[in-house]
Formats: structure tokens, C-alpha cells, sequence
């Protein structure tokens, strides 16, 4: 078994259990008697769950069959069925009460503030849906995203949507490298970006970095930039190339036709880390993943037309995607988004937040949590944060100490803390409690109804509960992405292969005696930094970039903040001695070289130079001996 992290011990001895206050047993949506329904009725009928829950949205033609596993791994859902998420997720309220309802509420990190209602948000959407027409965009052209937390982010996945040409979202904190091979392995005809948003109390000039990456696409790509203005800072313009956003809707019409699609079109693209190679573009459609979303974030989050949900995440990471934006849409919830840096000026701005705005959701992440942590409960306790009423996590594994602090002072310990597992590829969540669940401190709770998650060993056997072993769902789910872009054999390969007739997730668990999971960390050469998946392949690939090294290998160490951060081992080239004027230097120059590559997600704490790295016979690196060096773990 992989090594772990050290809260594996915490988690081998958390005993505590909370169990819901009487009040929230009542005012669920889903109340014990309704989560037994579903686990019997998913159990006795996989489909018959999935259908229901299918039937609670909108569709222009309903499908042939809930699900058609003829050609395994390649699930298809509701085969037949057409419609458009947008649909689902805007024009329908704007024919319903939450027509002039809230959907979304911005804060900028100066503190300005912007809202929408569902109806401004759709005539917003229509614009710039045929705006992005009007730049010959059509069905199944990709737009690429390079857009910071704003309005026009969530806009501008929604038009893309709507017309049916799939989003591909790039982090705004990923380098010009980057997003150059994104723009380039999706072809994307239009980028749309900003000029800059501020974080850390800082400008970020986005569009310096647009200009840095598109030059060198291939020729269709990237054909028109429409950008944001954000920070209203002077931009370098390139025409015809570069559009203002402003400019290009003046004319447009707020009224727009929603393109009909079939259930497993393309709604967006989500590059992420694997074990080999660059970052592989999930894919994920228009049904699947809109029943998937809407159910989980309606059961899950319990969402009530009086819910006012804040997920720190951003839109551009599969978190925001689908709990940040389409889920809360779906179900006619308003959400909140923040633009800067969640500790800016002072640890106070997201309990801030919380209380001006009245959020009753607080999902977030186990960094933002421990970062929070360090400060004390001073901040949260000097606001007034009674309008909470769930409290989430996702993202990494949060751990009991971390789990027991936002309970207690961002819920008052009467906010049910839902730690949900799940992944870019999963599309939603897979394993979480719900809020009426008995919540146990560190883990992630039971399988959702329809999920099944078991725990198994390298021959796919189930494991003793207690031991460890590989987390892996066994039977299709709606939100399954479609695959990984030009690559089935890959998919194949990394999910379906590793333990045929599985999924294979990647992650070490463990599964109690209740059937609660515990996760532990991955399983393969993927680091988890922050929450970001990071592939040390990637890293060893950045670094070897650079002329003044040889060979590299990267190792994940436990992190207090961060959960992990990476480590380098580095066999350099001799040239570096007269290079650089000591190993500092040469240290502080490969940091800052893989910042440059890949972007500041990556966070290196330290560079060893080496004279020879560990290799098998056959010459692959032996990470696990390096780990063992490091941290004195068995590997
Ligand atoms: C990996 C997926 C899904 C949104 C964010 C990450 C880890 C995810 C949890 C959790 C422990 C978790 C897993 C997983 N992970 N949620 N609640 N507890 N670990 O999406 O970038 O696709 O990463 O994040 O290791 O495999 P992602």
C-alpha cells in the first residue's frame, strides 16, 4: 500500500460521532425514511433511481433507455434524450418564480459588489451567446475560459453552454504555457479572458498573459479574445484578435435560442493531473451531468429556495463547476461568488462575507480551513454567522482536528459538516453524508444512493472493514465523464483497467464497520497540494525542461497548511556551477522555472541536487525509496 499522510492515525482512533439536531431531522428535504426509500429503491433498481431522479428536470425529448452499457467503459446515459443544461439552469426560471430571484451575488475583493437575478443573468447569457454566434462559433466548437471569479465568468460558461459549444476552463492561475496548450490541444476558436482582477491585494494583468500564451497557437485556434474589463488598466489591444466584451454585446439581442442537444454532447472539457504525462482534458455531457449535479446538490446540500450558497471555490476547478454554478442554478439557488483572496485584508473576509450576505451554505476546502485555523476563532466568533445552516468540505482529505474547528466556529456545532468525496471525473459527489446523517469526524461518510463505492485490493476483492485498500465505484453513475479527449484507450487504462470491470479512483480508503469511508490519500503518483491534483510526472517534466538539469524526480511531503506540498530531487547539469553563484540560487531559480511552467498551484518547499536518483533495472525512478529517504515511511 502507498504511504500516507499522518492523519491516517487520527483517523484509526476517531470515535466521535454527532447526530443531527431534531430541527434539521425535520426541515430535510430528504428525512430518514426518504434516504432508506432511495437505497432500497436504488438497490432493487439502479435505473429506476437514476430515471427519477431525470425526471425531476426539463427535456425537449426524453430518452430511449436510462443507460446503454453496451460498450463498456463507454457509458452512455440517457441515450436518446435531448435538451441543454442552460435550459435547466436559466431559461426555465425565467417562466417560474425565481424569474426574479437572486442567482448570483458578487464580491469583488475591494468590496464592490454586484448582483443578478435570474432573469438579468439570462438576458446577460443571451447577449453574449449571440455575440459568440455572431464570432462563428457553433455547436460543438470549444470557447476556452480564462477568466478570474467575476459575473461574466458564470455568464460566459452559461452562453457557452447554451449554444453548445463546450467550455474549456483554464485556472486563472495557471501559467501562459499552460493555457497555450490548451488553447492548442482544444482548437478553442474564441478565448474569453479579462484584462485583470485583483487578489492579495495585487492586479493581476490577466491579459499580459493571454498575450504571452496565444502567439504560436495553431493557425484555427484562438481566432478572437474577448475580454473582460475587469480592473479597466491599460491593455495592449490587438485587432482584429482582441474584443471588448462591453463592445461586442452593445448590439446583441437579450434573447437567444438555446441550441437542443443530444444527451452525451460535449457541455465541457476539465484538464487534470493523471500519473503519466501532461494534464488529460475530462469530458463531461449535457444529461448525465446535469442529473448528476442537480441531484446531489439538491439531496446533498438540501438546497431550499431561502439557500444562499457560498462555495469558495473557483468556477474554473470541477468544484465550481458543478457546486459553484451548475448545481446551484439548476435548482434555482443564489450562490456567491468572491473574487480575491480569502484571507485579504484580514482572515475576517469570508465570515464577513457569510454575515453581510445572510449565506446559509459554507462549502469549502481543508486548506482555506487550516489557513483559517491558525488565526483562532477570533474572526469567525466577531461576526454573526447564525444564518449558516450546512457546512461542507471537498477537495482533500480534512481530517478530524480541522473537521472539529469549522463545526464548532463556523457552526456553532449545530451545522451538520458534510465532508464530500468525489472527483473532476466523478463529475459529482459520490460519497458524502447527508444532513441528516450521523457525522463522524474525518470521514466522508456512506455512498450516496446509486453510488456503489466499495474498498477493494489489487485483485478487486472487497477488503475487512478497517484495512485499507483501493477506493473503486462498481457501477456507472450519471455524472461519469465521457472520457478523456483523443485518448479512450487512456481512460480505459487509468480507470477501468487497473482493476477490470471497476472504476479505479486513485485514492486509498478504508471502510468502517458502518460502512463510513475514510479516505487517505492517493494512491498513485499524484500529488494533492492545496486541494490542486498535480501529476509528478508534470513536475519532472517541468524541471527537466530547464537546461541546467539532468534528471529529476518529485516526491509529495506532508504539509500542515497545504496538506502536501512537492518535493524535487535534482541530478544537475555541472554547467549550473558557473551558472549560478551557490545552490541557492540555482534552488531559488528551479522554483521559480516550475512557477513559470505550470503556475503557482505548484508548490515546491525544497530542491535536493543529487549526483544519481534510484532507479529499478529497467531504469524507472523508485519515488517510494526517495519518500522512504524523506520521510522513514515503508513504502
Ligand atoms: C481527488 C480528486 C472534487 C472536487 C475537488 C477535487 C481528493 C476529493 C476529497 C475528500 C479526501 C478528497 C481525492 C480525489 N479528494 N474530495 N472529501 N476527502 N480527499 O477534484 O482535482 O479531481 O481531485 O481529490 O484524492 O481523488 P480533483
Amino acid at each position: 500500500m502507498p504511504p500516507t499522510t499522518g492523519t491516517l492515525d487520527a483517523l484509526l482512533v476517531e470515535q466521535r460521532v454527532f447526530r443531527p439536531a431534531p430541527a434539521t431531522v425535520i426541515e430535510a428535504n430528504i428525512k430518514p425514511h426518504d434516504l432508506a426509500e432511495a437505497y432500497a429503491l436504488a438497490g432493487a433498481d439502479h435505473l429506476a433511481f437514476w430515471e427519477k431522479a431525470a425526471l425531476e428536470l426539463e427535456w425537449r425529448r426524453k430518452w430511449d433507455a436510462v443507460l446503454d452499457a453496451s460498450n463498456p467503459p463507454l457509458y452512455r446515459w440517457f441515450p436518446g434524450a435531448q435538451g441543454n443544461i442552460a435550459h435547466n439552469a436559466l431559461d426555465r426560471h425565467v417562466h417560474a418564480w425565481t424569474k426574479n430571484k437572486l442567482a448570483l451575488i458578487w464580491e469583488g475583493e475591494a468590496g464592490d459588489c454586484r448582483k443578478f437575478t435570474y432573469f438579468e443573468l439570462y438576458r446577460e447569457v443571451n447577449r453574449l451567446a449571440g455575440a459568440l454566434r455572431g464570432l462563428g462559433v457553433g455547436r460543438g466548437d470549444r470557447v476556452c475560459l480564462y477568466m478570474p471569479p467575476i459575473p461574466e465568468t458564470v455568464v460566459a460558461m452559461l452562453a457557452a453552454a447554451k449554444i453548445g459549444a463546450p467550455h474549456v476552463f483554464v485556472f486563472a492561475g495557471y501559467s501562459a504555457k499552460a493555457l497555450r496548450e490548451r488553447v492548442n490541444d482544444s482548437r478553442a476558436k474564441v478565448v474569453i479572458t479579462a484584462d485583470g482582477f485583483y487578489r492579495g491585494g495585487r492586479m493581476i494583468d490577466l491579459k499580459a498573459v493571454v498575450d504571452e500564451a496565444l502567439p504560436g497557437v495553431r493557425p484555427e485556434a484562438a481566432e478572437s479574445v474577448v475580454v473582460v474589463r475587469r480592473t479597466g488598466h491599460d491593455i495592449d489591444m490587438q485587432e482584429p484578435r482582441d474584443l471588448y466584451y462591453h463592445d461586442l454585446l452593445r448590439q446583441e439581442s437579450p434573447e437567444a435560442p438555446t441550441e437542443v442537444m443530444e444527451a452525451d454532447e460535449p457541455l465541457f472539457w476539465l484538464h487534470t493531473s493523471g500519473s503519466t504525462g501532461k494534464p488529460k482534458a475530462v469530458v463531461h455531457g449535457h444529461a448525465g451531468y446535469m442529473v448528476g449535479a442537480h441531484h446531489t446538490f439538491r439531496t446533498v446540500f438540501d438546497v431550499k429556495p431561502t439557500d444562499i450558497h457560498f462555495c469558495t471555490a473557483d468556477p474554473g476547478w470541477i468544484t465550481g463547476h458543478t457546486y459553484g454554478v451548475y448545481g446551484p442554478l439548476l435548482t434555482g439557488a443564489t450562490v456567491i461568488l468572491y473574487e480575491g483572496h480569502p484571507l485579504y485584508p484580514q482572515a475576517d473576509r469570508l465570515p464577513s462575507i457569510i454575515e453581510r450576505y445572510g449565506a446559509t451554505i459554507f462549502y469549502a476546502t481543508p486548506t482555506l480551513i487550516r489557513m483559517l485555523m491558525r488565526y483562532g476563532p477570533q474572526y469567525p466568533k466577531k461576526r454573526d454567522l447564525s444564518t449558516l445552516r450546512l457546512l461542507g468540505s471537498v477537495g482533500e482529505p480534512l481530517g478530524p482536528e480541522a473537521w472539529m474547528w469549522l463545526y464548532k466556529h463556523f457552526g456553532g456545532s449545530k451545522c451538520p459538516l458534510l465532508d464530500t468525496w468525489w472527483q473532476t471525473e466523478t463529475g459529482m459527489a459520490m460519497i458524502a453524508p447527508m444532513p441528516i446523517s450521523v457525522l463522524k469526524p474525518g470521514s466522508v461518510g456512506k455512498a450516496l444512493p446509486g453510488i456503489e463505492a466499495e474498498v477493494v485490493d489489487q485483485a478487486g476483492a472487497p477488503v475487512e472493514p478497517g484495512q485499507g485498500g483501493y477506493l473503486v465505484i462498481k457501477k456507472p453513475w450519471p455524472a461519469m465523464c465521457l472520457g478523456l479527449e483523443g485518448d479512450p484507450a487512456g481512460y480505459r487504462a487509468a480507470y477501468w483497467e487497473r482493476i477490470p470491470g471497476m472504476y479505479f479512483a486513485g485514492d486509498v480508503a478504508r471502510r468502517d464497520e458502518d460502512g463510513y469511508f475514510w479516505i487517505q490519500g492517493r494512491a498513485d503518483e499524484v500529488l494533492n497540494i492545496a486541494g490542486h491534483r498535480v501529476g509528478t510526472a508534470e513536475v519532472e517534466a517541468a524541471l527537466t525542461a530547464h537546461r541546467f538539469v539532468a534528471e529529476a524526480a518529485v516526491i509529495g511531503l506532508p504539509d500542515k497548511i497545504k496538506g502536501e506540498v512537492a518535493k524535487a530531487f535534482v541530478v544537475p547539469d555541472p554547467g549550473w556551477i558557473a551558472a549560478f553563484p551557490d545552490a541557492d540560487a540555482f534552488d531559488a531559480e528551479l522554483r521559480a522555472h516550475v512557477r513559470r511552467e505550470l503556475g503557482p498551484i505548484v508548490v515546491m518547499r525544497s530542491v535536493e541536487l543529487r549526483d544519481t536518483l534510484p532507479k529499478t533495472t529497467s531504469g524507472k525512478i523508485l519515488r517510494r525509496q526517495l519518500r522512504k529517504e524523506e520521510l522513514g515511511e515503508v513504502g
